[in-house]
């Protein structure tokens, strides 16, 4: 099997990692890939917004399977520009991918549906609309850009003050472009979250280990929401009641919704959720695997990732069982100086060497490039340092060993992934849901 892998971040640094350790790979390219990708298998240069562009390098590389990583062709329409031509694409058509492209759609897909997911007290398509809506809200509220903001487009606040400068922020100064354009403003949610993915044909599915993110750029739960600062994989935060329930008022019926919605769904399929005391909601939908949650993920999966995305794409996954090793694992994202705000680029990496060597890590580049005599950064996330253990305490001793060995001027990680939270900790948190 030849597979081709679009995108270049830590996700598809992973998901590289893993293809190649099937037996039935011959061989894997990665597009555009980053500088850290290249050490191990060859990165093919590609512009991300251009589906057409990816659609040719598929033919001219003989692709037997391309798999998308990130959300932005699959919203352009990767898989429809595939499907056009023949070629075998794992993920969404563009319009099944508005699950996650349009935070509206997908609130609306869930109200259709009776999925259980956040009470809505506004859509919003101006500000002056939005200001008005926030004189009727209850508090803490979240305000979520429709579009897509890499995450950054989110506020829970208790603070009407805040709440209109972040208004104003998406939809007056436009801060993430059309992404701002609308404006959805729901009900703010207590409780542990939950990161669900499966990978589906459509009907059958499997599931990712369960994973816990870290949303917000420093410890306890402290600053902005980012991207995803780290993640830890055990099964305990997935009791099989629990895992039950959310098959049942989640799972299905979302795949039951695409499918009567004329939406095939081929891909993974990610349900970020939040377990609250009424049971767990949908906070989000990605159409697509998670980042950072595949980077600790994957060190636990004991399948041929190669053959289940290949399933997926063209046949069926029933009867595919996908092991999962037992354990823990933990990866922790250093990030550059300013992150998420203005990240720093272009500063040196030290210690990736070193790093590489410390028992048990893996060391995936998610936005580096190579500088004279090493690596530097070259984007906000800039490494993706992972772990696995026999417990959750033995993967984070050896995932944060390696991140102490890396040294990046003005760089910041969080210190508490897979840590046991402190009762202030969890007050801090619960505080601010509630
Ligand atoms: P999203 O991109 O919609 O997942 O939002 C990013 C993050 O914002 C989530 O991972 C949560 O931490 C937080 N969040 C989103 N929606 C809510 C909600 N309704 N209640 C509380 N927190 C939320
Ligand atoms: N880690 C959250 C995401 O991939 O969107």
């Amino acid at each position: 099997m030849k597979i081709l892998v679009i995108g270049g971040g830590g996700r598809e640094h992973a998901m590289v990692w893993k293809l190649v350790q099937s037996a039935a790979v011959e061989k894997v390219w990665c597009a555009p890939g980053n500088d850290g990708i290249a050490q191990e298998i060859e990165c093919v240069p590609l512009d991300l917004k251009d589906v057409k562009a990816a659609a040719d390098l598929a033919e001219k590389l003989g692709a037997d399977l391309t798999v998308a990583g990130p959300e932005l062709p699959l919203t352009l329409g990767i898989a429809d520009e595939f499907a056009r031509r023949g070629l075998t694409l794992l993920g969404p058509a563009r319009k099944a991918a508005q699950l996650e492209g349009s935070k509206i759609f997908s609130k609306q897909f869930m109200e259709r549906h009776g999925i259980p997911t956040a009470a809505v007290y506004g859509i919003c398509e101006s500000a002056a609309e939005a200001y008005r809506a926030l004189e009727a809200v209850k508090w803490p509220l979240v305000i979520k850009a429709d579009g897509l903001a890499a995450g950054k487009g989110v506020l829970v606040t208790e603070s009407p003050e805040e709440a209109r400068q972040f208004v104003g922020r998406v939809m007056e100064k436009r801060e993430f472009g059309e992404a701002g354009g609308r404006v959805l403003l729901e009900e703010g949610l207590a409780g542990e979250e939950l990161s669900y993915i499966i990978l589906t044909d459509g009907k059958d599915f499997l599931r990712m280990a369960p994973a816990r993110d870290h949303k917000r750029a420093f410890d306890n739960d402290e600053g902005p929401n980012t991207g995803g600062m780290g993640v830890y994989s055990i099964d305990e935060i997935l009791p099989a009641a629990l895992e039950q329930k959310i098959i049942e008022t989640i799972v299905r019926p979302t795949l039951a919704g695409l499918a009567a919605e004329g939406l095939p769904y081929r891909g993974f399929l990610y349900f970020g959720l939040m377990l609250t005391a009424a049971g767990p909601k949908v906070l989000e939908y990605n159409c697509r695997l998670g980042d950072p949650e595949t980077e600790a993920v994957l060190l636990r999966a004991d399948f041929d990732l190669a053959q289940a995305c290949m399933l997926a794409a063209r046949s069926s996954l029933a009867g595919f069982e996908a092991k999962w090793l037992p354990g823990a694992s933990v990866c922790v994202v250093i990030a550059s100086k300013g992150y998420p705000e203005n990240p720093q680029t272009g500063v040196a990496i030290q210690g990736l060497e070193d790093a590489a060597k410390t028992p048990g890590a893996v060391v995936f580049h998610a936005g580096t490039r190579k500088s004279s005599g090493g690596f530097c950064t070259n984007a906000g996330r800039v490494l993706v340092v992972s772990a696995a253990g026999e417990n959750l305490a033995s993967a984070r001793r050896q995932a944060y060993d390696a991140v102490r060995r890396i040294h990046i001027e003005g760089a910041h990680y969080r210190s508490d992934i897979g840590k046991p939270r402190s009762a202030k900790g969890r007050a801090v948190a619960e505080n601010r849901n509630a």
